[in-house]
């Protein structure tokens, strides 16, 4: 089994090639733009829902926006904007309702201005993270920090708060760097139902607009405020995790880009020991992260089929030597990145930061009538999981660590899971003036494991992750990814937001019938209650935390934490 599985490991990596078929469009309507339903690109919304919409709506100009957002509050329609990649986990892209607009931002894609003496660029919402890179670089500037994956968008980047990593500067958050935006939302007949606002630097609303969930309008021109282009000089360093706790107060301090791989049951963390370096110092490195690579389907249906045999079997081993392997090889072939854009040959890898910054080559593919496709594509049998994403504050960190590495110590082999999936990835936040954004500098741990297809089957150590979640969010007060998550961990989050009253003044003053609120949007920021969906095995999905036996299932029982004593998990009966 041992060589089995590192073998499929092998060939997973060497079948991830480029040029694979691209993701579908995520709205799909049944009569022209008429009746119509979005998904997120991973096909699944947290609880499972399907969500319909009455129309789509395309515009190409900023003109066609507001007469669509004009005549849509006329009619007093619900309206979302839903982006082409559709990269948010939960439902933030779906309109309520019977006649729900989505206004769609994919032709929103241009560059609308570039200075290179004032160092800013102005974009439309819908170009795409890898277009803002690329268009930049040919300027000889930069965006400092950013997502790693590259097919969001820039609305999709601020409506959620998307960040990469770095205490440095203004922080790691795409949003702490806009210096104007302009806004369309909607307004009284008086005004002719729309009102266009351009909000700068010094105006509180563009606090209130930089992370607004979409429910502020829609977003038509966003201005950044880049660097000159610059070199960077990178070197993955393993080692123990024994003293991470100390280290994460002190390792991003001493790196711009500095981040975490974290591998808490095999004991180990990568560290990005990554820092800028004088533009003459020679290297061509490349990022092309293996897990956003086209991937072959063939060998995508033999891991998942591995996967949820070994869930089925109960086969924690296996896990663990799946995770080992998959940890191995991707540490052996340096993530994905080169030396020079063929070939790794060793550290540092150096290079412009433009090519280092991000990747996702799954979605630059032509078709191929999906033999090979992005890892997750839900057209293909591949992965299928959750996310957990949230910061804790660096005060905080220490405790939080240290109480993981004690649930490991109780069950060696618990999160072993999560190293299929590349492990805790750890990336520095920074506080931002935005009432949504971070509150205090903090790190984000981004947990990726396995999701049954049916919702009903609970998970191998689910209580153990399940336990991790519940302790971020409500011991060590964590702020969830806005973009990410299941339902449990945007229980009460609102309220750990200092200026949360201030954001639903603007919502009120932009939008007063919450044309671009929804169920989901209202239960968020904590103005409708039912985030917590309680029916038989709702834990098991995180839709609610269980209070009985029966919100679990399949033999696991509601039991309380092992570190964390307060908290509610589905635990199989006999562990
Ligand atoms: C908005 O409504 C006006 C008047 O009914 C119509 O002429 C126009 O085409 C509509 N615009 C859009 C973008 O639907
Ligand atoms: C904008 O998006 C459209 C549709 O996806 C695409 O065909 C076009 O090439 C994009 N334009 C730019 C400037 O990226
Ligand atoms: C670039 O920015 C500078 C400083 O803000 C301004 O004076 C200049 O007009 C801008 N140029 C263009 C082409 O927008
Ligand atoms: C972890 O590594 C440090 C050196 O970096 C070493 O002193 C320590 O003994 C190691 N801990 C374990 C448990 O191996
Ligand atoms: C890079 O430039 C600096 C000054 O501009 C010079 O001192 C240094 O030797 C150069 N380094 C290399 C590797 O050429
Ligand atoms: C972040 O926190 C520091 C220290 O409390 C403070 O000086 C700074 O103004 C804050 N930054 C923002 C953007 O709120």
């Amino acid at each position: 089994m041992k060589t089995l599985i590192s073998y499929l490991v092998i060939l997973s990596i060497l079948f991830a090639i480029a040029n694979g078929s691209p993701p579908a469009d995520p709205i799909k309507c049944s009569n022209r733009n008429l009746d119509c339903t979005i998904q997120n690109t991973y096909g699944t919304f947290p609880d499972r829902s399907i969500c319909h919409a009455a129309e789509v709506a395309y515009p190409t100009t900023e003109e066609e926006l507001i007469s669509i957002v004009a005549n849509a509050t006329m009619l007093k329609r619900k309206m979302k904007a839903a982006t082409k990649t559709s990269h948010s986990i939960p439902k933030l892209m779906c309109p309520d309702g019977e006649n729900g607009l989505i206004i769609s931002t994919k032709f929103l894609n241009q560059t609308l201005n570039v200075n290179q003496s004032s160092l800013t660029m102005t974009v439309q919402p819908g170009m795409e993270l890898r277009d803002l890179i690329s268009k930049a670089a040919d300027a000889g500037m930069a965006l400092p920090y950013a997502p790693y994956w590259w097919g969001v968008t820039v609305g999709g980047m601020l409506g959620t708060g998307a960040h990469g990593s770095s205490l440095w500067g203004s922080g790691s958050a795409v949003h702490d760097y806009v210096v104007r935006l302009r806004i369309i939302s909607p307004a009284g007949a008086d005004e002719g139902y729309v009102k266009v606002r351009t909000l700068e630097i010094g105006d509180p609303d563009l606090d209130a607009a930089k992370v607004s969930l979409g429910v502020l309008g829609v977003i038509s021109q966003i201005t950044l405020k880049l660097q000159p282009n610059f070199k960077r000089s990178l070197t993955f360093l393993e080692k123990n995790d024994s003293d991470l706790g100390d280290q994460a107060l002190t390792f991003g301090k001493a790196h711009e880009f500095a981040d975490f791989n974290w591998f808490p049951s095999q004991k180990k963390v990568v560290y990005r020991i990554d820092d800028r370096v004088p533009t003459n110092t020679s290297g061509k490195g490349l990022d092309d992260f293996i897990g956003f690579r086209s991937t072959s389907s063939l060998v995508l249906a033999a891991l998942r089929t591995t996967e949820v045999a070994q869930e089925l079997t109960r086969d924690a081993n296996g896990k663990c030597i799946s995770g080992g392997a998959n940890t191995l090889a991707l540490t052996t072939l340096a993530y994905g990145y080169t030396n020079d854009g063929i070939l790794f040959k060793g550290y540092p890898i150096v290079g412009y930061h433009n090519r280092l910054q991000a990747s996702g080559s799954c979605l630059n593919g032509i078709q191929d009538g999906l033999l090979t496709a992005c890892p997750w594509d839900p057209r293909v049998k591949g992965l299928f999981f959750f996310q957990t994403t949230f910061s804790i504050g660096l005060s905080k960190v220490k405790g939080f660590i240290e109480d993981v590495q004690s649930l490991v110590n109780l069950v060696p082999k618990a999160l072993c899971g999560l190293d299929i999936y590349n492990g805790i990835l750890m990336r520095y936040v920074t506080n931002s003036s935005a009432y949504l954004g971070k509150q205090e500098d903090g790190l984000d741990f981004d947990l990726t494991y396995y999701r049954s297809k049916d919702p009903t089957k609970p998970r191998l150590y689910e209580d153990v992750i399940e336990e991790i979640e519940q302790m971020a969010m409500f011991k060590y007060g964590a702020l969830p990814h806005w973009g990410k998550n299941r339902n449990v961990a945007f229980i009460g989050a609102i309220e750990k937001y200092a200026k949360a009253d201030e954001f639903l003044n603007v919502k009120n003053e932009y939008d007063p019938d919450g044309l671009f609120s929804s169920e989901w949007t209202d239960q968020i920021l904590g103005l409708k209650d039912g985030i917590s969906i309680i029916r038989d095995g709702c834990a098991l999905e995180g839709l609610c935390i269980c209070s009985q036996d029966i919100h679990c299932g399949g033999g696991y029982v509601c039991s309380p934490g092992r570190i964390y004593k307060e908290a509610n998990v589905c635990r199989l009966s006999s562990s």
